[in-house]
């Protein structure tokens, strides 16, 4: 008998009944590969893929787990842990929740195997056993002794088959169950490959049940895709409970360490952190580390004061204006979204009258940061108006402000802990938007300069 097949997309996991160029789901091309279809898992196996109330395997309702009424249930013992790096533990939501699933994402060598071989070294107590599907014990050794994570109550597996990891993981019982990567396992019973949409709903599945049945905090490593999407089906993101994102730019040091989902806590906070020979360090202060080499009267530079979650972060935008030899100018912008750096340069030729239209431009946040906070528009436009005039700004100037189409500033939040955090870092003076609707602290030494649009802010801040 012809054994069916079905097609899915390596990116997004869509599934189709027959092939195409361009999957239907994502739009992404050359993505979709053929696979034999699921065969039927044999009854009694660990391999059962519905939650629908069955928590042990079978069908047969647990001795014992009945609904309980909310108000009874008992959560006065701790349910968080510190996984030992603080950066982490605020982008979890102040800890590691007990019996939590979180998938970690991130570019090849970006440091997810780093990122959790340390925090094995870090957990203390715990008894946590590390399974790789892509080294072997002795390689993984070989990292942690650079890294200088001690041995004790920390388990290696290399295996890559389901069963095998649960069943060490009963034996072992850990409290935290580290996988790298989800794409390597496998469950015998299905025919299809690794990493397939079967295989990776199937692993995470069985991953889920041990971690909500017995309390085990699991981190899975999971790869991503050419758009820095996490690789396989989309379900994988709606079974875990928190979804991390490991990024920053291969050839710089700085790492950041980002939520996209979480149960537990927010999504806007983020972690610095700096990958050295001994691995990955805290940046405990962004800001400092953000602005160190920061060249001093220089064209086309300019320091801004972002909200980052809860935390005020400093950075440095600096921008590229040159006379263009193309028909079309060159434009290209890292860390500010394309679109609106267009769109502030063209209220920076329309409403500021500099003519920037015909002219290349390049804009560049320092550190790989990614801003998309709106208070980091006058820094963008002052940084741009500087490159233009080949003038310096202010050097103990920083600046924040939204700009609007007609080129007015725009108040922004949280201005009295951008204050403290432009005065901690030293500087004497801050551009900001006129009107301001909550009263204002400002920090000893620091000197406020309203302005109210962006002919204002260009004058204030370059020095002619
Ligand atoms: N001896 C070393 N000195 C300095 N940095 C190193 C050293 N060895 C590794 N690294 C850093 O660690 C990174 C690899 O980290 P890691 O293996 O944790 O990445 P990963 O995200 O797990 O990658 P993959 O997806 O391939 O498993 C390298 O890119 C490099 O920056
Ligand atoms: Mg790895």
């Amino acid at each position: 008998m012809k054994q069916k097949t079905i097609f899915f997309c390596t990116d997004c996991g869509n599934e189709a009944p027959k092939w195409s160029g361009q999957c239907a789901a994502c739009g992404a091309w050359n993505t979709v590969v053929e696979q034999p279809s699921y065969t039927k898992p044999k009854s009694g196996s660990s391999a059962g893929r519905s939650m629908g109330g069955s928590r042990s395997g079978g069908s047969a309702r647990a001795p014992g787990n009945r609904p309980g009424e909310l108000r009874s249930l008992d959560t006065s013992a701790e349910m968080r842990f510190s996984t030992g790096f603080c950066e982490l533990d605020r982008v979890l939501g102040g800890g590691a929740v007990l019996g939590s699933l979180v998938l970690v994402g991130g570019a090849p060598g970006i440091g997810k195997s780093t990122l959790l071989l340390q925090i094995c070294g870090l957990v203390g107590n715990s008894k946590v056993l590390y399974v790789s599907g892509e080294e072997s014990e002795r390689q993984i050794k070989m990292r942690a002794e650079r890294l200088g994570v001690q041995g004790g109550g920390v388990f290696v597996l290399a295996e890559t088959e389901i069963n095998e990891i649960l069943s060490s993981a009963s034996e072992l019982s850990p409290d935290i169950l580290i996988i790298d990567s989800i794409q390597t396992l496998y469950n015998p019973d299905l025919t299809t490959s690794p990493g397939s949409v079967g295989q990776v709903k199937d692993c995470t599945m069985s991953l889920l049940r041990l971690s909500k049945d017995k309390g085990v905090t699991v981190f899975l490593v999971g790869h991503v895709n050419k758009e820095g999407a996490i690789a396989g089906p989309k379900v994988l993101e709606h079974m875990v409970d928190c979804v991390l994102y490991f990024e920053g730019e291969r050839s710089m040091n700085y790492r950041i360490l980002r939520a996209a989902k979480n149960r537990y806590g927010s999504t806007n906070e983020i972690g610095v952190f700096e990958m050295l020979d001994t691995g990955l360090h805290e940046v405990m202060n962004p800001s400092e580390m953000l602005l160190s080499g920061r060249p001093e009267m220089t064209p086309g530079t300019c320091v801004t004061c972002v909200i980052e979650g809860t935390r005020p972060i400093l950075a440095e935008i600096q921008a590229l204006v040159t006379p263009s030899s193309a028909n079309m100018p060159r434009r290209n912008s890292n860390g500010i979204e394309y679109n609106r750096a267009m769109m502030l340069l063209a209220v920076l030729q329309q409403r500021g009258g500099l003519r920037v239209g015909g002219c290349d431009a390049y804009i560049n946040v320092i550190g790989g940061l990614s801003l998309d906070d709106p208070g980091a528009d006058l820094a963008t436009v002052l940084a741009l108006a500087s490159a233009y005039k080949d003038k310096p700004l202010r050097g103990d100037a920083a600046v924040f402000g939204e700009v609007g189409l007609t080129g007015e500033l725009r108040q922004v939040s949280q201005v009295n802990q951008r204050l403290t955090e432009i005065a901690r870092l030293g500087f004497k003076s801050c551009i900001m938007p006129g009107r301001q609707k909550n009263k204002l602290q400002t920090p000893d030494g620091l000197k406020l300069v309203h302005v109210n649009n962006i002919n204002e802010a260009i004058k204030a801040a370059i020095l002619e």
